[in-house]
């Protein structure tokens, strides 16, 4: 059983992916790692992000994924939107992901273009959504929750910034699947959002 979650930054997706996997017994990979891990790399060695080749060597990180709190930065999430719109990176990263997809007793994969993609097959596609206010506020309290203070006007301005990015770009753009079953979460809280994937799941199962 393959459950692919695609959506835009901070609408939910990883939260709602995480807890499928624990819901359903299944393993988990979010494959914003993956970019940011090459968004990280390419800015380690000094590259432009925007370069091709730089951004090939960057894929060279020899399947580790560093540590993840210094992958979660809103700077390294600007750098691997910057580094996943070369066709050549996303193919490098495909296998690991498709592997992944394939294990014999299913996996939840969370990103931009598994249903579309990794993993056009998948039995369930979840494509989580909010409004970009509302996914500048998350965004806004969990900085502030960790001591970070920025302002909404700004990562309001980010998030749209990667927003087009993610979904202007030629190769796998983000955009829902034709038979994914979209959930807002603008309205929503943690557990209500958590609640209605796995009500889908289960609908489909
Ligand atoms: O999901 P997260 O914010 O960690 O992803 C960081 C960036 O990596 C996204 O903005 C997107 O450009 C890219 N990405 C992608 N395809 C995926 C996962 C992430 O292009 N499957």
């Amino acid at each position: 059983m393959i459950i692919a979650v695609d959506g835009p930054t901070a609408s939910g997706k990883g939260t709602i992916a995480k807890a499928l996997a624990a819901h359903f017994g299944l393993p988990h990979l979010d494959t914003g790692l993956l970019y940011r891990a090459v968004g990280w790399q390419v800015q380690d060695k000094g590259g432009n992000p925007d370069n091709l080749q730089d951004a090939m060597a960057g894929c060279d990180f020899a399947g580790s994924l560093l540590d993840e709190d210094s992958l979660r930065s809103e700077q390294v999430g600007g750098l691997a939107s910057r580094v996943s719109v070369h066709p050549a990176v996303r193919q490098a990263l495909y296998e690991r992901q498709r592997a992944f997809a394939l294990q014999p007793g299913g996996a939840v994969l969370d990103g931009r273009d598994i249903g579309t993609v990794i993993a056009p097959e998948a039995v369930v596609k979840l494509y989580v959504t909010a409004s970009v206010q509302e996914r500048a506020r998350r965004r806004w309290l969990e900085l502030q929750g960790r001591g970070i203070e920025t302002a909404l006007a700004a990562i309001e301005r980010d998030i749209a910034a990667r927003d087009a990015r993610d979904m202007g770009r030629a190769d796998a753009p983000l955009h829902a699947a034709s038979d994914a079953l979209v959930i807002d979460t603008t309205h929503f809280s943690r557990d209500q959002a958590i609640e209605a994937a796995i009500e889908a799941v289960e609908e489909r199962l």
